[in-house]
């Protein structure tokens, strides 16, 4: 199998790229556009066709690369049929997947960041978005995010795959490049023995900062990283 995880700096975002060599297929997941050159790179030093680009949700602090690379493939973008991007050329839902070579990419809906997040599911891993991250997990406080609905996502959806399952998240900010279930649930800060109303309450007190990007990232965003609506 292909597996590169590729760090955007000025945002900490990670993305991934899933390839299967016998097929020469492979999908990216989240890519920013800041990467689109680095992940066509990759795929042409390994002989490897884009089928699709997926994007765990609508992003608030980077630009999706789902159409640079459309333009440049023969890739289909896919998001949440939640994620209000009707330019997308696939919507999915909980239990669709996508499929890559010889396998499939399972989509598990993850709300509560946004009302339209999706994790998605390969082989030994998943790859979260901003629902859980590595010792923390997204903010819930614009986009519709609800703390309620990612606290249930993660506990009742994330938490119940097999222990060993890795973790990729959509960003670390420190550097970190994976995890796995067993350690999120007995290590995250936020999660971690913690009941539903104690998340919340952590929820509500976090006070941050807007994104810089916000408002050219979510409307670019929606037209599936296109920075102009013409
Ligand atoms: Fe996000």
């Amino acid at each position: 199998m292909l597996f590169r995880q590729i760090r955007e700096t000025e945002t900490s975002t990670y993305t991934y790229i899933l390839g299967d060599p016998t097929w020469h297929e492979a999908v990216v997941i989240d890519p920013v556009l800041e990467s689109v050159g680095a992940v066509l790179r990759i795929l042409d030093q390994e002989s490897m066709r884009l089928t699709y680009v997926l994007d765990t949700h609508v992003h608030a602090d980077h630009v999706t690369g789902a159409s640079a690379l459309r333009a440049r493939t023969d890739a289909q973008t896919v998001i949440s049929g939640r994620a209000a991007v009707p330019c997308a050329d696939v919507l999915v839902e909980d239990d669709d997947f996508i499929v890559l070579g010889d396998d499939v990419i399972r989509v598990i809906a993850t709300p509560g960041h946004t009302p339209g997040c999706v994790s998605y599911r390969w082989r030994d891993r998943i790859f979260t978005g901003d629902a859980l991250l590595i010792g923390g997990c997204g903010r819930t406080d614009f986009q519709g995010g609800d703390a309620r609905a990612l606290y249930d996502s993660i506990t009742g959806k994330i938490f119940t795959l097999p222990d060993e399952t890795l973790v990729y998240p959509g960003h670390d900010y420190t550097g970190r490049h994976v995890s796995c279930v067993g350690e999120e649930k007995r290590m995250n800060r936020r999660l971690a023995g913690k009941s539903r109303e104690e998340f919340i309450a952590i929820m509500t007190e976090l006070h941050l900062s807007e994104p810089k990007k916000i408002h050219v990232a979510v409307p670019a965003n929606q037209r599936c990283g296109m920075l102009s609506a013409s």
